[in-house]
């Protein structure tokens, strides 16, 4: 199958000429039903912008679901399946991909929590929404997963000195090495950010590195069927991984195809 390209249209068109079980990895950062109309500053250029409103979230959903039907069917059965959501509809989302036409129940991995600081109105009467749902499933109980490690500090951030626990210090402290949680705590793409290429919704590079090298193998194929200006592509790049994306957005697939071509990603 071709890699390292981007297809421009809708991806339940799109994906109808890729191969049944040929895709090792699928991350999808859909419209999420926020009823917003996402653009950019008119200085930039090209027209950067995305519709996100449905006639509720049923009317989401009866878009979704033939969409999530093809992206199951190009997946390999060793493959697994990230959807990047929010509070908007991630509840609905969960239960349609339960559903064992789709993903099943068994074979949901992972709600993982993206908790992110942004700026923005304090709401008086509930709690700041400050965190995306990336909920992850595989397509059968044999699946690729690369688990990662992440620090975690001792209590008082003394050594505990158990026998066979490898410990180590940095300047906070002394830590051993766990496996690392479903909550990850990475910036936003902001304002000054280098990587900022100025496509609305923008995800950061190092949370979509996380899930290509947990997700996939070097030489494997990633697939983002609602690619923007092509992060999880362009982290598959940088990781050794093949790449095809989808956008339905002419600006967006120029964007992303000008992004892969640079070395500087
Ligand atoms: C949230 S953005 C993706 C942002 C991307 N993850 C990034 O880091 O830049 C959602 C994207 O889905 C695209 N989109 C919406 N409906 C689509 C469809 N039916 N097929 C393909 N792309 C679609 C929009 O044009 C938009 O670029």
């Amino acid at each position: 199958m071709k890699t390292g390209v981007i297809y421009c249209g809708d991806c339940l068109v799109k994906l109808k000429d890729l191969t049944s079980e040929s895709v090792d990895l699928i991350y999808i950062d859909p419209p999420f039903n926020s009823n917003r109309n996402y653009s950019t500053s008119p200085k930039t250029t090209g027209d950067r912008r995305f519709d996100d409103r449905f006639d509720g979230v049923n009317d989401y959903l009866d878009y979704m679901k033939p969409r999530i039907k093809e992206l199951h069917r190009v997946l390999k059965p060793t493959g697994s399946f990230y959807y990047h959501c929010d509070w908007h509809a991630s509840h609905y989302i969960k239960v349609l991909l339960d559903n064992p036409d789709l993903f099943g129940y068994d074979n949901f991995q992972n709600e993982i929590v993206w908790c992110y600081r942004s700026g923005g109105a304090s709401p008086r009467r509930r709690f700041s929404r400050k965190h995306d749902i990336i909920l992850f499933y595989s397509k059968t109980g044999e699946y690729v997963f690369n688990g990662l490690k992440e620090r975690s500090y001792n209590r008082g951030l003394k050594p505990y000195r158990f026998q066979g626990v490898a410990e180590y210090r940095d300047n906070a402290g002394w830590y051993t090495r766990v496996g690392m949680k479903d909550y990850w705590e990475i910036n936003m793409v902001g304002r000054t950010s280098r990587e900022r290429l100025d496509y609305p919704t923008q995800k950061p590079l190092a949370l979509l590195e996380r899930i290509v090298f947990a997700g996939s193998n070097e030489g494997d194929i990633v697939l983002d069927a609602f690619c923007g200006s092509g992060t999880a592509l362009a982290a598959a790049q940088k990781l050794g991984r093949r790449w095809i994306g989808i956008d339905v957005s002419p600006a967006a697939c120029d964007l992303a195809r000008e992004r892969l071509k640079s070395r500087d990603l």
